[in-house]
C-alpha cells in the first residue's frame, strides 16, 4: 500500500503495511534518524515526534494513522539553518550525557511550548514524567527545558 506522509514540510510517499509503526518508516523508509528506538512499547519516549505539533510515539503509531496530519521529527526542527530554540537550550545546558533520549525531551518540551510558552517548572516536570533518561542526568535536563522558556 502507497501512503503519502507529510514530514518535515515535504510530502513522502512510502509503500509499507498500514499496521507498519511510524517509527521503522522515518528510519528505516525515509532516513530520518532523529527519532530513536528504546523500548519499542511507547513507554520511553525516545520515539517522539510532532503530530501536528503534539508529541506522538512513533513505536507504537501505526503509519496509517499518521497519514494527512503534520509530522515534525527532530530532523525538522531546525529552520533555515537555525536550531530550533529547544534545541539550543539543550545544547546551552550541556544537557546530554550520552543524548539517545535527548530526541524525546526535545520534542516533548516543543509540543509543550506548542500550547504553553511559559510553563510552569511543575508543568515541565509533569510533561517530561514519561520520557526516561537511563544516564540520569534529569537535572540538566530540567535546567535546559526551563531555558527554553522565553
Ligand atoms: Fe517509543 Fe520507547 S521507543 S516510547
Amino acid at each position: 500500500m502507497t501512503l503519502k506522509l507529510t514530514v518535515n514540510g515535504q510530502v513522502r510517499e512510502v509503500a509499507v503495511p498500514l499496521n507498519t509503526p511510524l517509527l521503522n518508516v522515518l528510519r528505516n523508509d525515509l532516513a530520518l534518524n532523529g527519532p530513536k528506538y528504546g523500548c519499542g512499547l511507547g513507554e520511553c519516549g525516545a520515539c517522539s515526534v510532532l503530530i501536528d505539533g503534539m508529541a506522538a510515539r512513533a513505536c507504537v503509531l501505526p503509519v496509517s494513522a499518521a497519514a494527512g496530519h503534520d509530522i515534525t521529527t527532530l530532523d525538522g526542527l531546525s529552520q533555515n539553518g537555525q536550531l530550533d530554540p529547544v534545541q539550543q537550550a539543550f545544547i546551552d545546558a550541556q544537557a546530554a550525557q550520552c543524548g539517545y533520549c535527548l530526541n524525546g525531551m526535545i520534542i516533548t518540551i516543543r509540543a509543550l511550548l506548542n500550547h504553553n510558552a511559559q510553563p510552569s517548572p511543575q508543568q515541565i516536570r509533569a510533561a517530561l514524567e514519561h520520557n526516561l533518561c537511563r544516564c540520569g542526568t534529569h537535572v540538566e535536563i530540567l535546567q535546559a527545558a526551563q531555558r527554553a522558556v522565553v
